[in-house]
């Protein structure tokens, strides 16, 4: 099993698909392990997208991040990573293929609605960023999980 962290951006929450995206995310079979809604500090923010520092679009993306509240999840399943960034969909919205989350909802290369770590690396680093107490997340096994995965892929 693979822990990655997803951010539902401000545009998200002022666009009220928290409820949509969260439900697109456990519809697939994947599972919140950890949720908060918060306007998060700029260091926070600045550190999270670190990576970007140097690129001309770092200081706007920092000040749209922290323009309002962001949900902050922490989703586990098979391969997490690399599936939320499936179900997510190309950085530009308008590119973005239909079915994707940001296919469906978005027009905007910026306002692109939803963050998910880009690698393991990132994902543990950004996990520890947003839930920094390991008693914020929760270890937890749906009732469903058996009829998720088959026996065969070993995460019963
Ligand atoms: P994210 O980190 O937010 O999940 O997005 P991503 O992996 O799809 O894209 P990334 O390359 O990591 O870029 C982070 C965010 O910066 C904004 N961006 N603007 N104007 C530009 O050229 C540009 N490039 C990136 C986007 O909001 C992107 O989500
Ligand atoms: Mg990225």
């Amino acid at each position: 099993m693979e822990r990655t962290l997803i951010l539902l951006k401000p545009d998200a929450v002022q666009r009220h698909l928290m409820g949509k995206i969260i439900a697109r995310i456990e519809d697939k079979g994947l599972q919140i392990v950890g949720m908060k809604l918060r306007q998060f500090p700029k260091p926070l923010i600045e550190e999270h997208y670190a990576v970007h520092k140097e690129r001309p679009f770092y200081a706007d993306l920092v000040g749209f991040m922290t323009s309002g509240p962001v949900v902050a999840l922490a989703v586990e399943g098979k391969d997490a990573i690399t599936v939320m960034r499936t179900l997510i969909g190309k950085t530009n919205s308008a590119e973005a293929a239909p079915g994707t989350i940001r296919g469906d909802y978005g027009m905007s290369f910026s306002n692109n609605l939803v963050h998910g770590s880009d690698s393991a690396e990132s994902a543990e680093k950004e996990l520890a960023l947003f839930f920094a107490d390991d008693a914020e997340l929760c270890d937890w096994k749906p009732v469903g999980r058996t009829w998720v995965y088959s026996a065969e892929e070993g995460v019963h």
